[in-house]
């Protein structure tokens, strides 16, 4: 990088003045997190919710039966079958994926229920394994991940959309008889039994198959966790005199960590991101971390380094494709950081096809180390979520299961926390590289699917043997 010009030389220093997050700075945003997950628990709450999720036991690999299960992420909407074996910890899945039309992320509410609703419909006419007509109706594990108050297992009242939804007559609602309406009135057989959220449902379907599983994340589309609470830790559950030593999970909803912009390092980019966003001043944490975010924070670099700098980048050329409002995903960024050529060739050809647009030597320079700062910095501002509930919880050693598209594909995305959580709770150096950290983490089993199937099994044990 040494000979590149000294105007694109000072751009990239001021980028990596604001991207980088050094430890001092991990350890304070860490200790500030554990206070707000305990704010979240009071009875006067904070800004992150904590909301009880009504799951309230571990799997013990024992559990049995066909559940299906619905999946409705932030990019795609997934129908599973989900058959729990007589062998412990083993499942059967069949399921067929939809995309999630964007138009009716920024719909209308009938709209969204009567799309799922033909899903599942189609998915029970055709790919259910027991042909046999359905006698009664098939109890429906329903992962809506978006935050959501819970009075018991099959309520969902949204809070408020995230990761860029906005569809009108939901928030507030409860969701369960929206989609049981839109059910019932094509004749669908299916009830919902639990809403699940997609961390609960990972945490639970790791714990299945590795019991030293204590906390579920999702790195994806946004970005979030879930770990086993006790009831007498919970002081906003206080009034439903539950016993203190009865587990309960909570789905933290962690992307709202620092709404109120005490502590995140923020840039000017995030600042726009926010702006722009359907839901201004709400998700702080997950702006800066989630997939949606990415690409975007990405392209307003780009575009401010052509607009508004002495470096004007692609200069001469018309950046139409560019000034496009999230046209780049964290795919795109993930290609760049895999680009395996000294000369960037890969990284060159993306902006020719995706962007029209012809890129210098020192332009791809740039662009690459841009990419890395943005990717680092969600990767260690992620750790701090997880050193936070490890601290909180004294969860030390411990196996954490995350999945998601960034925690999956995103290049270097899972070494880039790993490194920031030594930093931040201090561990020796390993003296050989097949050791543990004392918090790992790693791949989680399907918690959207075999998990929401696990804790329906979990719900009917449970109502079948007279408990709350
Ligand atoms: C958003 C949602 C949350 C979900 C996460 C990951 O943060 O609010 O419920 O768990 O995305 O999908």
């Amino acid at each position: 990088m040494a000979d590149l010009p000294k105007d694109l030389l000072t751009e990239i220093k001021s980028l990596e003045e604001a991207f980088t997050v050094d430890t001092t700075k991990l350890k304070q945003i860490t200790k500030h997190f554990v206070s707000e997950l305990e704010k979240g628990l009071s009875v006067e709450g904070g800004s992150i919710p904590m909301n009880p999720t009504w799951v309230m036991d571990f799997p013990d690999g024992y559990e049995t039966g066909t559940y299906l299960a619905l999946d409705m992420g932030g990019t795609n909407l997934r129908v599973c079958e989900i058959t729990l074996t007589n062998n412990k910890s083993e499942f059967d899945i069949v399921q067929s994926k939809y995309r999630m039309p964007e138009e009716l992320k920024t719909g209308h509410s009938e709209e969204l229920w009567e799309y799922i609703a033909d899903c599942l419909q189609q998915f029970v006419e055709t790919q259910r394994s027991d042909k046999a007509p359905v006698q009664g109706k098939i109890p429906l594990g329903f992962t809506f991940s978006y935050p959501a108050t819970q009075n018991y297992i099959d309520e969902g009242i949204l809070q408020r959309w995230t990761k860029g939804f906005d569809i009108d007559g939901v928030e507030g609602e409860n969701v369960v008889p929206m989609l049981d309406a839109a059910l019932a009135q094509r004749g669908v057989p299916i009830v919902v039994s639990a809403l699940i959220n997609d961390t609960t449902g990972t945490l639970i379907a790791s714990a299945y198959t590795d019991p030293k599983m204590k906390i579920g994340c999702i790195f994806g589309t946004g970005c979030n966790a879930a770990y086993m609470e006790h009831c007498g830790s919970i002081p906003k559950l206080a009034h439903m005199n539950l016993p203190a030593d009865m587990p309960m999970a909570i789905n933290c909803e962690w992307g709202a960590f620092d709404n109120e912009h005490k502590i995140l390092p923020r840039t000017k980019y995030d600042i726009i991101i926010d702006k722009e966003s359907p839901r201004p001043g709400q998700q702080a944490f997950e702006k800066c971390i989630a997939g949606l975010y990415l690409g975007e924070i990405f392209r307003l670099i780009m575009v401010d380094l052509h607009d508004n700098k002495d470096v004007h980048i692609f200069e001469g050329q018309d950046i139409k494709h560019l000034r496009k409002p999230y046209t780049l995903d964290a795919s795109f960024l993930s290609a760049i950081e895999d680009d395996p050529f000294e000369n960037l060739q890969e990284t060159a050809d993306l902006f020719k096809d995706k962007l029209q647009l012809t890129c210098t030597q020192p332009e791809l320079e740039l662009i690459r180390r841009a990419a890395e700062l943005i990717g680092t910095r969600a990767a260690r501002l992620s750790a701090c979520g997880v050193a936070a509930i490890c601290t909180k919880k004294n969860l030390q050693p411990c196996h954490v299961g995350a999945d998601g598209s960034v925690f999956n594909k995103y290049p270097h995305f899972k070494a880039r926390g790993a490194q920031a959580l030594r930093e931040i709770l201090d561990w020796p150096a390993k003296s050989n590289a097949s050791e543990e950290d004392p918090v790992e983490i790693l791949a989680a089993e399907d918690g959207s699917g075999v998990g929401a199937a696990l804790i329906a099994a979990l719900t009917l044990k449970r109502f079948s043997k007279g408990d709350v």
